[in-house]
């Protein structure tokens, strides 16, 4: 990472060191919300458009062109290594990550990986060419942890209970821990690309840990994420770590390994940090709906995000989730501008 990206915000925040502004970048900034997007994805499946470097490149620059956000995130999918690594599988519009025929037993497991660099050289095409067309803007590479990605392989789909999951989990922990061991070798081999190829930070998605006790965490999913994160210690870029629904989760989603903890809009920054400890920056966490409500109601509560944020060791200021699709563009790119200013 060159010299001027270690000063920017973005990263100088995730270190825990002073900015001269808190960093603003949105998860799922790179979407729905934006018309220059679904103009440029008219047409074109979302899996093929990550898989074509132009068009990553396009897409991952098309928020920070518009917005002015202090870091990029590459426009991917947490289901593109497995998809690389054979798994058949399609991401529908609407619904998410569809998987053809859903892992359930130990031979299903036997089948899955490894993944090579090789089988996501397109995303080592992407990441390399968007490093020159960001010049001062850091790339966020990013993928998803374990226990979501084996969440949608067991249940083949999006749920809302992961009852399959949670009956592989708990009926067959030797079974789930092989997956898991599986899906953390994938998951690092996709960042170790993308880090190779240039980008300044990383992002472990864990979206859907929230499903679980703090206990069954601890057991199930801490040491395969630990594995990840662990893995990339010396890679010399922050790790975040984020789900949704982790407010019991906080403390040992950042014993995991990370240097910056996503918390969603549900516990107060301030509260966060109490919780997670104050050798770690947080990133957060205004709620995705919000941005619905009138535009002093917006700028109330991202100054309250803002003053809580300043209670942390470290904040980067994010949505507690993604920006949903029906957002108003101009109210994102109002906020930027309220952040760097206020
Ligand atoms: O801007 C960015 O944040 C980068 C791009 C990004 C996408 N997916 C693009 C995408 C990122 C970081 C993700 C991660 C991802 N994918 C997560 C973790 C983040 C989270 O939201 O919790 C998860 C759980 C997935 C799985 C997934 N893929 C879902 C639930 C969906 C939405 C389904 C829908 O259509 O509403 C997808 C599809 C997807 N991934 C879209 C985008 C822009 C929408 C598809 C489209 O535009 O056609």
């Amino acid at each position: 990472m060159t010299t001027t990206l270690q000063d920017s915000a973005f990263v100088r925040a995730a270190r825990g060191l002073p900015v001269p502004h808190t960093p603003v970048w949105f998860m799922r900034q790179a979407g729905r919300s934006l018309p220059e997007y679904r103009k440029i994805r008219a047409g074109v499946g979302m899996l093929e458009s990550c898989r074509r470097p132009d068009l990553v490149t396009e897409i991952t620059l098309q928020p920070v062109r518009r917005h002015g956000v202090d870091a990029a995130i590459l426009f991917s999918d947490i289901v593109v290594p497995l998809a690389a690594a054979g798994v058949d599988l399609d991401i529908v519009a609407g619904t998410g990550p569809v998987v053809a025929e859903p892992i359930r037993t130990a031979a299903d497991v036997a089948r899955l990986g490894p993944l090579e660099p090789s089988d996501v050289g397109y995303v080592d095409e992407a990441v390399r060419l968007l490093v020159p067309e960001l010049g001062a803007t850091p790339l966020i590479g990013f993928a998803g942890a374990p226990f979501t990605l084996a969440s949608y392989l067991i249940e083949g789909g999006p749920s809302r209970t992961y009852l399959k999951t949670k009956a592989m989990m708990y009926g067959e922990p030797d079974l789930w821990h092989a997956l898991c061991t599986r899906l953390a070798e994938i998951t690092l081999t996709f960042l170790r690309v993308q880090i190779g190829a240039g980008v300044s930070a990383v992002q472990l998605f864990d979206s859907w840990a929230g499903a679980l006790s703090e206990a069954d965490y601890r057991r199930y999913v801490l040491p395969h994420s630990a594995r990840v994160l662990g893995g990339l210690a010396d890679a010399g870029v922050p790790r975040i770590h984020f789900g949704v629904g982790t407010a019991v989760l906080l403390k040992a989603m950042g014993e995991a390994g990370a240097d910056v903890v996503g918390v969603d809009w549900r516990t107060p920054l301030a509260e966060a940090t109490t919780l997670i400890g104050p050798d770690k920056a947080v990133q957060g966490n205004l709620d995705p709906a919000i941005l619905f409500a009138p535009w002093e109601v917006v700028a109330r509560e991202a100054k309250r995000v803002l003053a809580e944020g300043k209670a942390t060791p470290g904040h980067v200021f994010n949505l507690g989730h993604g920006v949903m699709p029906e957002t108003d563009p101009d109210v994102l790119t109002r906020l930027v501008d309220l952040v760097h200013t206020a």
